[in-house]
């Protein structure tokens, strides 16, 4: 098998009724295949899954043993549905709840995976040392992959990129240098860190706008006018020692 085409196996679900933004399904096969430190799946956390299929990914494409579908938005019956349409409730665990006050044992994740949700809730000082990083164990990591900024925008391409992400949102687009910077003074010292820019930013997009879905539409409209160079995936790895 081509590892580089893991993705394209998931073609069926590139549409509106089952992507939510740019498509998970690439951000988490580069996701996988970049992290630049040995990882371990047994136990993984797909934190902000949404409809689970980055967890039925994570299921099929690394050794994971079991995968915890953890999601705020989204239902945990409401992804047991498609758990068991393919018959992986055995190795699926769906679990509704929020990323702030997770429910699990502390050192008991191998890995935890979070795509394009994280910046939702780990924009802020604390939230990675306290709320997240306790639950990998020693040796463990954590990989996130979200939505940043190549650069802060100025002038025009501040007020477009404002206006396309409506007023709050926008402070959740962090440059490369921005994360890096928060996770070291957070856990530099317990921690090997690394941050890379995406390579899949294109086709990301490119699946996402041929779904159709209004917020794809709006999102091309958008890229079209200047965005496209001032957005980019961040893809955040890091080794709790
Ligand atoms: C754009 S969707 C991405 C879902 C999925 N990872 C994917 O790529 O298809 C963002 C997800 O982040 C989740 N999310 C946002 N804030 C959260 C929180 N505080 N705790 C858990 N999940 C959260 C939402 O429930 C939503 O399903």
């Amino acid at each position: 098998m081509n590892i580089m085409n893991r993705a394209e196996h998931y073609k069926q679900y590139f549409t509106k009724d089952y992507l939510m933004g740019p498509n998970s399904f690439c951000l988490l096969d580069e996701l996988i295949r970049r992290n630049p430190y040995e990882a371990r799946y047994d136990r993984t956390l797909d934190l902000g899954c949404g409809m689970a299929l980055t967890s039925v990914f994570l299921a099929k494409e690394t050794p994971a043993k079991s995968v915890y579908a953890f999601d705020l938005w989204v239902s945990a019956t409401d992804n047991l549905k498609r758990i068991r349409d393919l018959s992986l409730e055995d190795r699926i665990v769906p679990i509704h709840g929020d990323a702030l006050d997770m429910p699990f044992a502390q050192d008991w994740f191998d890995a935890i995976v979070s795509v394009d949700s994280y910046h939702y809730f780990g924009c802020k000082e604390g939230i990675f040392a306290e709320r997240i990083l306790p639950f990998v164990r020693r040796g463990g990591s954590v990989m996130i992959a979200v939505p940043g900024l190549r650069e802060e925008p100025q002038g025009e391409l501040r007020t477009l990129f404002e206006t396309w992400a409506e007023g709050d949102d926008s402070l959740c687009f962090k440059t490369t240098g921005w994360w890096k910077d928060l996770l070291k003074k957070e856990c530099g010292n317990q921690c090997n860190i690394s941050v890379l820019e995406a390579e899949c930013y294109d086709e990301a997009w490119e699946d996402w706008f041929n779904t159709g879905h209004e917020y794809g539409i709006r999102d091309m409209e958008f890229l079209s006018r200047g965005l496209d160079k001032l957005l980019n995936f961040v893809m955040i790895y890091v080794q709790k020692k």
